[in-house]
């Protein structure tokens, strides 16, 4: 199991081109995480860049050769051609330009071609993704904006540049987003044909928060990561993505819509809301069952008279999936639900109740009993029931790859 093994990016053949900018460090990182994740990376890099960076550092993460200039052939790696701009751009899966300096993006905004990075750009069939850098500024001037919308009416497809303080101390909108940023959107290129490819998908994460005052709060150790994985490998599959999260601290996907909630009814209320026009819902956040039958409105203080204790009552909640499952009936819509059971015995029966009671298409059940599983885990143990009565065991594996097995059978049920 190699937690950093993203499916979507093994065995992609991914040119990443360098330009003059102190952000060419991060693309050092991101060059290694897209190795780490199963890409081959053949990296240009100007010869600004190897200003900031010698090309032995880009080597070495990449394990491949580097290229630095337009005449250097295609050797010692599998390239469908031995010239090297040809080469590189012929069978690519994607050409991303990170940094891409204002000088670069004008030099391809008007189709100049005298160097490796811009004749590559020139003969690549692969969508290119462009991820300014710069200080000063220089990315706000009209020039530089002009070569921009140009560059995208062409169908490139532009990561924005970050706010905040440059290296030279100034603080501006020019900064490259963070490898994971950077990766999200690559995800977002390469997935955008997938099986989902213009179906909406509704994925709820985390534990709900039931408060019975203004700072106190029941819930449970839900983390939101088998949540978030599921988003994600939704959008790998090419979904618009809806994640309606309790969870504050762990990176949204990039692309998914986040709708950020609290306790059960404020989830039920989005619920009901997002799913009117989605085609799947997966309910992997932890409800609350029951919630305090009263919020007190100022902070509960300790008195002389409650040395026997607090006593808090609580009440039922709404079951989110009965809900649904009462509006879909009439309305069929959305097409697929999938539950989750979170149990700690009699796994397989209680899921299969879920199952059914829940008018649930597929349940995933998981023994929260397990250190390496249900919650807060990374990883998962996971068995797959649909209504048809078929079982399928996951062995242990990450929350992405059981996310990425769930959502396979999403995809198969939507047909
Ligand atoms: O968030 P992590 O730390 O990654 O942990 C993942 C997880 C263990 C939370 C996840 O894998 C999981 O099991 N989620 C469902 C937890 C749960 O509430 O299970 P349940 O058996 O109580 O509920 C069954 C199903 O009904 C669930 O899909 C739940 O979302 C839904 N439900 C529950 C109660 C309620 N009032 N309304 C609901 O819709």
């Amino acid at each position: 199991m190699r937690p950093e093994r993203i499916t979507l990016l093994e065995n992609k053949r991914i040119i990443l081109a360098v330009t003059g900018s102190i952000a060419v460090y991060k693309a050092v990182d991101l060059a290694s995480k897209l190795t780490q994740a199963g890409s081959a990376v053949d990296v240009i890099m100007t010869e600004a860049a190897q200003k900031f960076v010698a090309p032995i550092t880009f080597q070495s993460v990449t394990g491949r050769s580097v290229y630095t200039h337009l005449w250097q052939a295609a050797s010692g790696v599998s390239l469908p051609t031995h010239i090297a701009h040809v080469g590189l751009g012929e069978g690519a899966d994607l050409m991303g330009i990170i940094p891409a300096t204002a000088n670069t993006m004008a030099k391809l905004a008007h189709g100049l071609a005298d160097d490796l990075l811009s004749v590559t750009a020139l003969a690549a069939r692969c969508p290119v993704v462009i991820a300014p850098a710069m200080d000063g500024g220089m990315y706000e001037h009209t020039a530089t904006q002009a070569n921009v919308a140009t560059l995208i009416e062409r169908g490139a497809y532009l990561i924005e540049p970050e706010e905040g303080r440059f290296a030279s101390g100034l603080v501006g909108r020019g900064r490259l987003p963070e490898t994971t940023t950077l990766i999200g959107h690559i995800r977002q290129i390469l997935g955008r044909d997938g099986a989902l490819q213009g179906r909406k998908v509704v994925v709820t994460a985390g534990g709900t928060r039931e408060a019975f005052d203004p700072v106190r709060f029941i819930t449970n150790h839900s983390s939101g990561k088998q949540g978030y994985a599921l988003a994600q490998a939704a959008l790998d599959a090419g979904a618009r993505v809806t994640l309606i999260s309790t969870t504050r601290t762990l990176p949204v996907p990039v692309g998914a819509m986040l709708v950020p909630v609290d306790s059960t009814q404020d989830m039920l209320d989005a619920v009901l809301a997002q799913t009117q026009d989605a085609d799947a819902l997966v309910m992997a956040a932890a409800v609350s069952d029951f919630r305090p039958a009263t919020k007190a409105e100022q902070k509960i203080k300790k008195s002389a008279d409650d040395s026997a204790g607090l006593t808090v009552t609580l009440v039922r909640n709404p079951d989110i999936l009965q809900t649904v499952k009462a509006r879909r009936d009439a309305t069929g819509s959305p097409r697929v639900v999938v539950g989750f059971a979170a149990e700690s015995e009699n796994l397989l029966e209680h899921a299969q109740d879920k199952l059914r009671r829940k008018g649930l298409d597929l349940i995933a059940a998981n023994d929260i009993t397990a250190t390496d599983a249900g919650f807060a885990a990374d990883t998962n143990r996971v068995i797959l029931l649909d209504k048809d009565g078929s079982q399928e065991i996951l062995e242990l594996m990450t929350k992405a790859m059981v996310s990425e097995r769930i959502i396979e059978r999403v995809a198969l049920l939507l047909g």
